[in-house]
């Protein structure tokens, strides 16, 4: 069956009130559209989870801190629908900017601490407008459980305390990476990069994934890690490393010493095409 696609703040409300009403539990799958398999991990873990699945497509212009960025931001709804209609999604909720902020928006959701680092210190704003966003689409679809991609690690546990700091009745369920066979995390900016910067972007999960055995192997020294992944990066002139960084998994704060699981998290540029990766590592005191 088709997904239905409906564009209003009241048809999103009156859809999911429906359906609450026959008793289903809701979904929620929060997207930017570009829809790849990386969100149909987010779908597919959301329809046999829940009863009744929504996908949000809305590029959302308050957390973009580059104007070039948001306007190429890549924007195909019809495509969108029909990835989402052949993955049993209920509904595509896709407003338009003056139907999410029909005037300026004078009210915002501010997350201290895991913002500090990493694309927080990038990004001037962005979890700032990806919070109240979220927020917003949490108070609109009133989900029972909201997916989100580890991809995006930082946005995750952002999302995670800010739903449990304003006590937010909604279960924050967070959803693995998934990555092209040659290692590449997917992303809907990845359709941006020509061959050759492709190639150079491998280099991000090839220094992640060295890191990981290196902890694994039992390496805890994080400068002395950070050292061999910049020494590594730099044989790469095809990428402009902006960071590379080891932080602890819950409030993402940079670590000295490995003695528990961390994220290991980069962000950089192929061309001119922001790209970010991490992976989850575990030492081996931490793993027993
Ligand atoms: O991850 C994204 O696509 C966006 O940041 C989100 C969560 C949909 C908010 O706009």
């Amino acid at each position: 069956m088709s997904a239905r696609v409906i564009h209003t703040v009241a048809e999103a409300r009156a859809a999911v009130a429906e359906a609450q009403k026959r008793g289903a539990t809701i979904g929620l799958v929060p997207t930017m559209g570009a829809l790849h398999a990386g969100h149909g991990s987010l779908i597919d873990t959301a329809r046999r989870e829940t009863d009744f699945v929504v996908v949000s497509v809305f590029v959302n212009p308050i957390q973009f801190d580059r104007k070039d960025d948001y306007e190429r931001y890549p924007q195909d709804i019809a495509t969108d629908a029909e990835f989402c209609s052949a993955r049993g999604v209920d509904v595509v909720f896709n407003p338009r900017v003056e139907e999410m902020y029909p005037q300026p928006q004078r009210s915002f959701v501010e997350v201290e601490g895991v913002t500090e680092h990493l694309c927080g210190a990038f990004r001037p704003g962005h979890f700032r407008g990806v919070a109240t966003v979220v927020l917003k689409l949490f108070n609109i679809v009133q989900p029972n459980r909201a997916y989100f991609g580890e991809k995006d690690a930082q946005q995750l546990a952002v999302i995670q305390r800010m739903a449990r700091d304003l006590n937010l009745p909604i279960e924050i369920v967070p959803v693995a990476l998934v990555r092209e066979r040659d290692g590449l995390a997917l992303s809907s900016r990845n359709r941006r990069l020509d061959a050759a910067e492709r190639q150079a972007a491998l280099m991000l999960s090839r220094v992640l994934f060295a890191v990981r055995d290196r902890i694994g192997a039992g390496s805890v020294d994080a400068a002395q890690l950070k050292r061999e992944a910049e020494a590594e990066f730099g044989r790469e002139p095809g990428l402009r490393v902006e960071y590379f960084e080891i932080v602890d998994a819950d409030e993402m704060q940079p670590v000295e010493r490995v003695a528990a699981p961390v994220r290991v998290a980069v962000a950089a540029f192929a061309g001119s095409t922001r790209l970010i990766d991490n992976v989850l590592c575990t030492p081996p005191a931490a793993s027993h």
